[in-house]
C-alpha cells in the first residue's frame, strides 16, 4: 500500500514534480485510482452534471457531496482527497462555511475546495483557522456561471487578468494550500504560478501550472460533451453501448445465460 499523500507532500512538489488530480465520485472508481500513482482525488461538485444529470453545479447540495465523499473514502485511497464545497455552503456566513467544511472532513476528506477569490477570503481564513486545509478555485468558477455570463474563458481583458492574479495572491495570504485555475489564458496561469509559493492546479489553463486536474468522465470518454481542454484516453460511451447491445442480443437469442452461468441440479 502506498504512503498517504499529505498537504506537505503537495507543497514540496511545487516546481519539482507535476501534481496530478482527477475527480472521483464513487467507491469503485476510488478503489481503482487507489492502485495508481495519481497524487490526488477531487470529489468535485461536477458530480451534479456528470453523475446526477443537472445542467449546472448550482443544484448540488451538501448531502450530495457528503454521500459521495464517504463512498470515495471507503476505498481508503492513498491520494490526498479533496471535497468540493457546493454552491451556498460557504457564502452565507463564515460560521456556516466552517461547519460545512467540517462535515466534509468528517465524511473522509483531507481538505476542502471552494470557488472564488477576494470575496471568499474571510471564509478561507476561518476554515483554515479551524485546522481544515483549503484549496482555492479561480478563473471560470462554474458555481458563478450566471454572474460570469456563461461557461466562458476568463481573463481576456487586462482588468480581468489582473483580478485573477489578485485573487490568487489573496487566497495564498488567507492560508490556501493550493489554487485551481480553470479555463483561462495560459500566460495568466503562468504568471500566477510564478507569483505564488503554493501549487497551482490547472484545468484549461495551459501547461505552466504545477499540476493538472480533469473530470474523470472526460478522461474516460464517459461524458456527454468533451470540453476543449480535456483529453479522452478511452471511449467508455462506445464500450458501454457495445456491451449493452451484445447483452441484449445474447438474451434475445438465448446465448446468455449459458451452462457456466447457472447451476443444474441434474449435474
Ligand atoms: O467540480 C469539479 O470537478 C471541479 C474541477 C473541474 C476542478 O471543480
Amino acid at each position: 500500500m502506498r504512503k498517504k499523500v499529505t498537504i506537505r507532500d503537495f507543497l514540496k512538489k511545487k516546481g519539482k514534480e507535476k501534481i496530478t488530480m482527477l475527480t472521483a465520485y464513487d467507491y469503485p472508481t476510488s478503489r481503482i485510482i487507489s492502485e495508481t500513482e495519481l497524487d490526488s482525488i477531487l470529489v468535485g461538485d461536477s458530480l451534479g452534471m456528470v453523475v446526477l444529470g443537472y445542467n449546472n453545479t448550482q443544484k448540488v447540495e451538501m448531502e450530495d457531496i457528503i454521500r459521495h465523499t464517504s463512498a470515495v473514502a471507503r476505498a481508503n485511497p492513498p491520494q490526498l482527497m479533496v471535497a468540493d464545497m457546493p454552491f451556498l455552503s460557504y457564502e452565507i456566513s463564515v460560521e456556516e462555511g466552517i461547519r460545512n467544511a467540517g462535515l466534509l472532513i468528517k465524511a473522509g476528506a483531507d481538505a476542502v475546495k471552494l470557488e472564488g477569490g477576494v470575496e471568499v477570503i474571510d471564509v478561507v481564513k476561518g476554515i483554515t483557522k479551524a485546522g481544515i486545509p483549503v484549496m482555492g478555485h479561480i478563473g471560470m468558477t462554474p458555481q458563478k456561471y450566471l454572474k460570469l455570463g456563461g461557461f466562458r474563458v476568463v481573463g481576456k481583458s487586462e482588468e480581468e487578468a489582473e483580478l485573477l492574479v489578485e485573487d490568487a495572491k489573496a487566497l495564498e495570504k488567507a492560508g490556501a494550500f493550493a489554487v485551481v485555475i480553470e479555463n483561462t489564458y495560459a500566460d495568466i496561469a503562468e504568471k500566477i504560478t510564478k507569483t505564488l509559493n503554493i501549487p497551482t492546479i490547472c484545468i484549461g489553463a495551459g501547461p505552466s501550472c504545477d499540476g493538472q486536474v480533469l473530470v474523470i468522465h472526460d478522461l474516460l470518454g464517459f461524458s456527454e460533451i468533451k470540453p476543449y481542454f480535456a483529453k479522452n484516453y478511452i471511449n467508455l460511451n462506445e464500450i458501454i453501448k457495445n456491451a449493452v447491445s451484445q447483452y441484449n442480443n445474447d438474451v434475445k437469442s438465448g446465448t446468455f445465460p449459458s451452462k457456466e452461468n447457472y447451476k443444474d441440479r441434474a449435474n
